[in-house]
């Protein structure tokens, strides 16, 4: 059952509201639905270790949940002594231009390099196995990271993202990279089956839910997706390619020899990458979504040339229609949230249970 128009009209105004304050960054729904996910499949010796590192001296009163954890870098983002970490949150392949050309790290990074948001994943997780001070920090921003990863326009440096196309979305002027970060989300929010707003017979499950206004998605998420349709996929989702398929970590340490078949764009597309973590492999299929259907053709003109088309609407059955039916969103939440779960598993669970990219699947 779909909401009625009235009741649409009235969630829209209170989603607009939460939107409103986004500029830039996967929405705070997008992290908090994320964060929420990845919370069900966490080993239960977890989240009281994390809740205690991010608040040693005031824990929160009630029952500390890692969606608010998830929104902090992106909070803190104006404030002059984080400015460093901006450039933290995304990463872009140079002479990516989607969607006539996606390229993924094979001609280099834009920006300095690691300071991108796999160079974050990679160096937040070294940090926090090596067990060094600032780990409530690390972990703030590693869970953050985790979720940008996920959002196809963190994953090209063209026209910021998608910050600077403008578009039209339900015939009000906005931005691709914004459509990504919060208006297709409320429409899947508002367009989520009406038996969702009821629990689900998994105490997991409800008990990280919060009463926000998008619990009966992350129930159809979790339900349809995670539990049916993608349930054979999670093993994979949360692996990462084998030592011997990688050329990365032995490279990193020897010289590279002249000649030698791997470019040194092909080691730096995979130094991130280890056994346990492996942010460029994860990344690659949603950079690929740029080229797909993140940009529709409409916007395939010449990188210096200006937009040579009034702001489309992409409120349509061609384009959000499609995302919403392939459930692409949904599964970029569902993706994020399972493989934050296994990091933060694999980081801090108890010693014997510990193992590499395990998940505790919700009973329902
Ligand atoms: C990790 O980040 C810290 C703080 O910005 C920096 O000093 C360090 O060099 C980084 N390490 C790597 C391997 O990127
Ligand atoms: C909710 O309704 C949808 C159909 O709209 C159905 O496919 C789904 O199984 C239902 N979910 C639950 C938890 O009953
Ligand atoms: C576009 O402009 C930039 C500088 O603004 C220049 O470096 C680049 O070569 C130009 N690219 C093309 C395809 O003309």
């Amino acid at each position: 059952m779909k909401m009625g128009i009235k009741h649409r009209a009235t969630a829209a105004l209170a989603l607009f509201s939460f939107n409103s304050l986004q500029v830039n960054a996967w929405g705070a729904g997008g992290h908090e639905i994320t964060a929420t996910i990845a919370q069900i499949y966490l080993h239960p010796s977890v989240l009281p270790q994390i809740c205690a590192l991010v608040y040693p001296y005031t824990p929160p009163k009630e029952p500390c949940h890692l969606a608010p954890i998830a929104t902090w870098a992106d909070r803190i983002r104006g404030l002059a002594q984080y400015r460093w970490a901006a450039p933290f949150h995304y990463v872009g392949g140079t002479s990516d231009w989607p969607p006539n050309k996606c390229v993924f790290g094979e001609d280099g990074w834009e920006g300095k390099d690691g300071v991108n948001v796999l160079g974050g994943i990679w160096n937040t997780t070294q940090w926090l196995k090596d067990g060094r001070p600032g780990a409530a920090e690390a972990v703030k921003f590693l869970i953050h990271f985790l979720g940008d990863l996920h959002q196809p326009l963190h994953m090209t440096a063209r026209q910021r993202g998608g910050n600077d196309i403008k578009v039209h979305f339900h015939h009000r002027i906005t931005n691709l990279h914004s459509v990504w970060d919060s208006r297709l989300l409320s429409n899947s929010i508002l367009d989520t089956p009406h038996n969702y707003t009821r629990p689900l017979p998994s105490p997991r499950v409800e008990a990280a839910l919060r009463g926000a206004i998008y619990d009966p998605l992350i129930r159809s998420i979790i339900w349809e997706g995670l539990l049916q349709a993608w349930k054979d996929d999670l093993e994979e989702w949360i692996s990462c390619p084998t030592l011997d398929s990688r050329s990365g970590p032995s490279i990193e340490n020897q010289q590279l020899p002249l000649g030698s078949s791997v470019s040194i764009a092909e080691h730096d597309a995979r130094r991130w990458d280890d056994d346990f973590v492996c942010p460029y492999h994860w990344a690659k299929p949603t950079a690929a979504l740029n080229c797909e259907i993140t940009f529709p053709e409409e916007l395939d003109w010449a990188p210096n040339s200006t937009d040579p088309h009034p702001a489309i609407e992409l409120d349509t059955p061609r384009y959000a229609g499609k995302i919403r039916k392939r459930r692409i969103l949904e599964k970029q939440l569902a993706q994020g949230g399972i493989r934050t779960a296994a990091v933060l598993n694999g980081l801090f669970a108890n010693e014997d249970t510990k193992q590499t990219g395990f998940l505790y699947i919700p009973e329902v």
